[in-house]
């Protein structure tokens, strides 16, 4: 009996109830007859959940490139492998085939090895949507070369922190990148990120834009030069199940970069086992997920799942507002997409548009469609299911994390019944647990908690580089024995799930995860500002927006209070990006605290909400007259 696949209800569960008795049997089979390895491995997990420690297919050998690509040829070599949708939709799309793939990427990791990279050194890959980006991340893997993408909308000092933080040898890069009717300057935000940090030793640059960039002698290559002189087979490297395969930052508690490891054979295995059974995947489908590839989505849904399973992926460079509000739709229309997997802040943006912009494109290719990195409202999930999938195609709302690798509690299509704004059950192979205040597990249904995963599962992060006692810390201390998300759920009376939100001090905008922290370490840095604290409300579109108390100084320097305002949001974007900036700004001269000095954001939160109801108790506050204070003056 195979594993790999689930074809009904019945099935499913003797597939997780299978996973959750032996995991060891259920894991090992699907590693065993999915891909190939050079070796096989002596144990399939071996953990330690207290030192979080652990490791998948112990000792076994393998590279992930010839799983996603070599493998393939014989069979599919004249295969579509990427769709390049360029931004500009006057420009041709590009098809770029599996032996082709196997050219670009072989060609790719014979320039890095010349160039001096090894296996183990990382590589900084700062890159628009374009093929070179997908190329450059197999070509990484290829060698053993751990890389590390950088989402190109960071600014020069996210970059620096990200790069210095993983000790990049090298910075893969292009000249610039289009983003709508925008250009962004990539090449030069990557010489001020390393103004900063100088131990980058070569930089490889793309030319797309053909913008006029500084190139620094012996440190700054194109690549396309390099490219033609390159041989176009590669031997790959023997790599080592748990050998690292990429870091990729994500926000935390602390202003200093959260590095989350993968490595190779777990996320390959569960990359590869929820693609095909979460998008239903069948032979000739066209798989469009429209994440950037600087997050984690990206990684494992546009590159290496799809990949691994030898389907066709479509790479898109653009926004879902450019040239107009029907280019998602026109573009799955003009591809014949099968599955459309986007994020709800996406889907409210749109559906705030007409849906003329809907029904002008011929979306009767479409067979299953998808959400993730936040919570999908109930009002947003019925467009998506009315205009979109007509009704005809299931959602896979799926929940997962940078951290997990992979998706982890989602309904299977055509076999979960789904239910609108859950994420409905957990894949087999993992086991959410939700925990009560006293970390107590909670059984039964009906109930809401911490959720938890009790058991390893492949795909899970290794450790934060070069910090594992922080990852311990993070995620392993809160719930002795068990992995704490940093979420929390609910589950209904059928066992179904539905994730609340987040619990800690991660506030998710527009689905892109934001620390507190660093946000009020960046504003906290401006001369005027004494302190400050950010919370997150809800809004109609990106799910939630920032709204920033700031203490200021008792300089007087600063009277004018919109262009403070503006300074403010300037500092915002210049340390971590535009996406971080602030919707709503209040000067305050006090911020509620403790007695033991923590700021209560909770009742910061209520503020922003326009709440002033439910405050609860605030006679343990050090200052309680400040809240009548910064109620009065709500922005
Ligand atoms: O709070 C959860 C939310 O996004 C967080 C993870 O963010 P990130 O590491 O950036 O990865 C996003 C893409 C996988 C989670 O802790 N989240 C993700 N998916 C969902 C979700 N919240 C509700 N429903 C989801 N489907």
């Amino acid at each position: 009996m195979s594993y790999f696949k689930v074809n009904n209800l019945e099935q499913y569960f003797k597939h997780y109830n299978k996973s959750v008795r032996e995991p060891r049997k259920f894991w090992g089979k699907i590693a065993e007859e999915n891909f190939v390895w050079y070796q096989g491995w002596d144990k399939v997990v071996d953990f330690d959940m207290a030192t979080a420690d652990v490791k998948w297919f112990v000792n076994g050998k393998l590279n992930i490139v010839k799983n996603c690509i070599d493998r393939h040829l014989a069979r599919k070599g004249d295969k579509t492998a990427i769709i390049f949708e360029p931004n500009n939709p006057d420009e041709a799309a590009q098809h770029i085939t599996y032996s082709e793939l196997y050219v670009r990427v072989s060609k790719l990791a014979n320039v890095l090895r010349e160039q001096g990279i090894k296996k183990g050194d990382r590589v900084c890959i700062y890159l628009p949507m374009i093929p070179e980006l997908a190329v450059s991340v197999l070509a990484c893997a290829r060698i053993g070369a751990v890389h590390s993408v950088v989402f190109a909308g960071f600014s020069s000092a996210a970059v620096a922190s990200r790069i210095e933080n993983c000790g990049a040898k090298m910075v893969i890069t292009a000249d610039g990148g289009y983003r709508g009717d925008k250009t962004i300057p990539l090449k030069t935000i990557v010489d001020e990120a390393l103004e900063k940090y100088d131990a980058v030793e070569k930089v490889l640059v793309v030319k797309r834009t053909n913008q006029s960039v500084q190139m620094q002698e012996n440190r700054d290559f194109w690549m396309e030069p390099l490219l033609e002189a390159a041989l176009d087979n590669n031997v790959a490297e023997i790599m080592d199940a748990e050998d690292p395969l990429f870091i990729l930052y994500t926000s935390g508690s602390t202003g200093k970069p959260k590095g989350m490891l993968h490595t190779t054979a777990g996320y390959m295995v569960q990359t590869a086992y929820t693609f095909k059974n979460i998008f239903n995947y069948e032979e000739n489908d066209i798989f469009w997920c429209t994440a950037d590839i600087g997050w984690i989505t990206g990684h494992s849904y546009i590159v290496y799942g799809p990949l691994l399973n030898g389907a066709t992926t479509v790479m898109f460079e653009g926004i879902p507002s450019y040239p107009d509000f029907g280019r998602f739709w026109e573009v799955i229309d003009k591809h014949k997409v099968t599955q459309f997997y986007t994020a709800p802040t996406a889907i409210r943006s749109l559906a705030k548009e007409s849906t003329d912009w809907v029904t002008k494109h011929d979306l009767s290719s479409l067979k299953v469609i998808g959400s993730v990195g936040e919570p999908i409202n109930e009002e947003a999930w019925h467009w998506y299911n009315d205009h979109v999938g007509k009704k005809k195609c299931p959602i896979v709302d799926t929940w997962w994390q940078t951290e997990t690798g992979s998706i982890m509690i989602s309904p299977i299509p055509f076999v979960t019944p789904t239910k609108p704004t859950y994420a409905t059950l957990p894949l087999p192979g993992i086991q959410p647990v939700l925990m009560d205040e006293l970390r107590n597990e909670i059984e039964g249904n009906q109930v809401v908690g911490s959720l938890c995963i009790k058991f390893p599962w492949p795909s899970m992060a290794r450790t934060i580089w070069g910090d594992h006692q922080r990852y311990i810390d993070t995620y392993f201390k809160a719930f002795p024995g068990k992995y704490f998300t940093g979420d929390g759920a609910l589950r209904d009376e059928v066992g179904y799930y539905r994730i609340t939100g987040r619990v800690d001090d991660v506030i998710i905008v527009s689905g892109h995860n934001l620390g507190t922290a660093p946000i009020e370490d960046a504003i906290n840095e401006h001369p005027a500002v004494a302190e400050s604290a950010i919370v997150g409300y809800p809004h109609d579109i990106k799910g939630n927006a920032l709204y920033g108390f700031v203490i200021l100084k008792e300089t007087g320097e600063y009277r004018d209070r919109d262009n403070l305002s503006m300074e403010i949001n300037q500092q915002i974007a210049n340390h971590i990006g535009p996406i971080a900036k602030l919707d709503k700004i209040q000067f305050v001269s006090g911020l509620p605290k403790t007695r033991s000095g923590k700021i209560m954001r909770r009742i910061l939160r209520k503020i922003a909400e326009g709440d002033f109801n439910n405050f609860g108790d605030i006679s343990t506050l050090l200052n309680p007259e400040i809240v009548e204070e910064i109620k009065e003056g709500k922005v």
